[in-house]
């Protein structure tokens, strides 16, 4: 469904600066990656008196050549400004370099999409994560990939993954805990953190973890090495054989950044489930990056290149969700939202769910 969004109130010259930015992205994305690993920024950052090329090229250890180039890039790039022969740094140029979320952001459209992307529109056409393919292997989907691939690749998906839904934590615990539940289902609970931020938070509280073995092999090193053993048990499964029930006894199932993994049939097909787990009185929460309930600009912009990185890497059918698309599958799966909580964590939202 078309959503209202956006507006065309851009003059002609303004659009036509704005769609070179666009043509020449890839190219100028790589630049801005090189003057932050070059420690380019951070040495402008330090001298704030600014510096010349040479000094620049100097303590890069690359050539005044590849300094220049780099530089005048920044300039457009208004990472960087130039006086009288030296170089300054510009407030985009610091949060390029002492932001985490641009940082984790970039790392992530570095090692995680940026080759992939090469395969967008046969991804589209055949809806299959056909950047997965053709860079990294024949998997179904990303997760099944994730415990084999290359080391960088894990480094930043883990740690996109991991910064946004840790930063929601100390949020979301007292929603959760409001009604004292004695048992949590974490649907997709990855590497164990939000199980073992429970288990800290409450002495009696005993969570399940259900996830892919492989997932779930990091998730046991992780509950050992914090002693929750007794407390955190992991669930091996592929949660998209509907057949197979999830496990019953728990008073909430939580599925954090869960869903958006998986196409809108999928998406019923997991809650329905969950709503076989839960006795009447059961809950499920729902945490979610939706769209349209972004506080800035920038955090929809990065939604909707997320979901694209679904698209192209993750699984070919998945995306980040409009709100009213999460409550319209709500209710296809049999189940109704009681309350939502917005503003949570970095851009979450939690919708608590009945049946
Ligand atoms: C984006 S991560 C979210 C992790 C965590 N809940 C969080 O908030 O950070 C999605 C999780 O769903 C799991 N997952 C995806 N597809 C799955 C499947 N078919 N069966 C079981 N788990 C799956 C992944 O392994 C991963 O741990």
């Amino acid at each position: 469904m078309a959503r209202n969004y956006g507006n065309d109130n851009k003059s002609a010259l303004q659009a036509k600066t704005d769609a070179q930015k666009i043509a020449f992205a890839p190219i100028m994305f790589q630049a801005a990656k090189a003057l932050r690993d070059f420690g380019i920024l951070s040495f402008l950052r330090r001298n704030k008196e600014g510096k010349t090329v040479k000094e620049i090229a100097n303590q890069a250890n690359i050539s005044e050549y590849g300094a220049l180039v780099l530089l005048e890039a920044g300039l457009s790039l208004e990472m960087i400004y130039a006086k009288d022969d030296k170089y300054f740094l510009t407030k985009t140029g610091y949060f390029m370099i002492a932001d985490k979320l641009t940082r984790v952001n970039m790392d992530f459209t570095h090692d995680v999409n940026y080759k992939g992307f090469f395969h967008l529109q046969e991804a589209i056409k055949e809806g299959k994560p056909a950047g997965l393919h053709k860079e990294f292997g024949s998997w179904e989907t990303v997760y099944e990939a994730l415990a084999e691939m290359p080391d960088k690749f894990r480094e930043s998906w883990f740690g996109f993954d991991h910064y946004y839904s840790d930063d929601s934590f100390p949020q979301v615990l007292p929603i959760l805990f409001k009604n004292n539940p004695k048992k949590i289902m974490d649907v997709g609970g990855n590497t164990g953190k939000f199980a073992i931020k429970c288990a800290q938070y409450n002495p009696d509280v005993q969570v399940t973890i259900l996830d892919l073995p492989g997932q779930l092999n990091d998730a046991n090193i992780n509950i050992k090495a914090n002693g929750f053993e007794d407390r955190i048990t992991g669930y091996p499964i592929n949660l998209l054989d509907f057949s197979k029930p999830y496990p019953k006894g728990h008073d909430i199932i939580w599925m954090s950044q869960f869903l958006d993994c998986f196409s809108e049939e999928e998406v019923v097909n997991l809650i329905k489930n969950a709503k076989e787990a839960l006795d009447e009185n059961g809950e499920l929460y729902i945490m979610e990056t939706l769209w349209d309930l972004q506080r800035f600009e920038a955090s929809t912009y990065s939604l909707h290149a997320t979901s694209l990185y679904f698209t192209c890497i993750a699984n070919g059918n998945s995306r980040m969700y409009h709100s009213e698309d999460m409550k319209r599958m709500v209710e296809e799966a049999g189940m109704k939202v009681v309350e939502v909580y917005e503003n949570i964590g970095v851009s979450h939202t939690i919708m608590r769910c009945k049946k």
